[in-house]
């Protein structure tokens, strides 16, 4: 479905990506893991249109979209969270997924039926209904994850990027979200997602690339990336936790 192909990003001198190439299959989850600074919501920013990469191309469906706008990509079916919630913060929640359900979309949509494909949306995520109108700018942050991620479904995205949607969350939140992801892919939408616990990446990916400094330094099931020695001593060997 999606093919990245030696992308390489460099903002002035500092190159954030370089030489980065895999493939993602129809219907995976797959994580993107690494350290702080390895590039990761840079890759996904010149997935989604948001940068152009320096060079490199990327696939989608068999079409190029290298230097297509964010708005483009969208509507071609691949929809982001940002790591830093960039939600319009005096618009309400339902207002913000509305956002997504009636511009996100190649579809014509009526009010009537984006209206209703919002409010569909928050419910699927486990957004409290009761808030629907609040304010963005008065949601905790397991509420502002949901709109996001509410927001970037109502687009009908067929591959959805998601940048730390789990970070911050408390172990049953966290085992709630693993399910959530599972469930999005279970109605047929094909995952990317960034992540820095290890325990959730472990149990949702079906495949896992690691980057390091910009490049990819391992890719391979859970397993082979748990028992990579790269992986462990540029990454895993930090965490603690895992
Ligand atoms: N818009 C930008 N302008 C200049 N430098 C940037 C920009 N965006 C990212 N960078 C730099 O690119 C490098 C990679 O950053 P990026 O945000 O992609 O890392 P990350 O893997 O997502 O890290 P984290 O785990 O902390 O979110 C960092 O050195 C960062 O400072
Ligand atoms: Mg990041």
């Amino acid at each position: 479905m999606l093919s990245i192909k030696e992308v390489s990003k460099h903002f002035d001198s500092l190159t954030a990506i370089k030489d980065v190439s895999f493939r993602i299959k129809k219907g995976a989850i797959v994580g993107l893991v690494g350290p702080n600074g390895a590039g990761k919501s840079t890759l996904l920013n010149v997935v989604s249109g948001v940068y152009p990469p320096t060079s490199g191309s990327i696939i989608f469906n068999g079409l190029d979209i290298t230097n297509l706008s964010p708005n483009k990509v969208c509507k071609l079916g691949i929809a982001k969270t940002f790591q830093l919630v960039h939600s319009f913060p005096e618009l309400s929640a339902f207002q913000n997924v509305l956002v997504g359900a009636l511009f996100g979309n190649s579809e014509k949509i009526s009010m009537e039926e984006a209206r209703e494909k919002a409010e569909q949306n928050l419910d699927s995520v486990g957004y409290p209904l009761d808030k629907i109108n609040y304010p963005v700018k008065n949601l905790n942050v397991v509420e502002l994850k949901r709109v996001q991620l509410a927001r970037a479904l109502a687009t009908d995205p067929k591959l959805l990027l998601l940048d730390e949607v789990t970070t911050g969350l408390n172990p049953k939140e966290s085992k709630d979200a693993i399910a959530l992801i599972q469930k999005i892919r279970d109605s047929g939408i094909t995952i990317l997602m960034v992540e820095h616990v290890m325990r959730v990446i472990m149990n949702v990916s079906d495949s896992i690339v690691v980057l390091h400094h910009g490049e990819k330094i391992a890719e391979g099931t859970p397993a082979e990336i748990a028992a990579d020695e790269k992986v462990i001593n540029s990454y895993l060997g930090e965490k603690a936790y895992m």
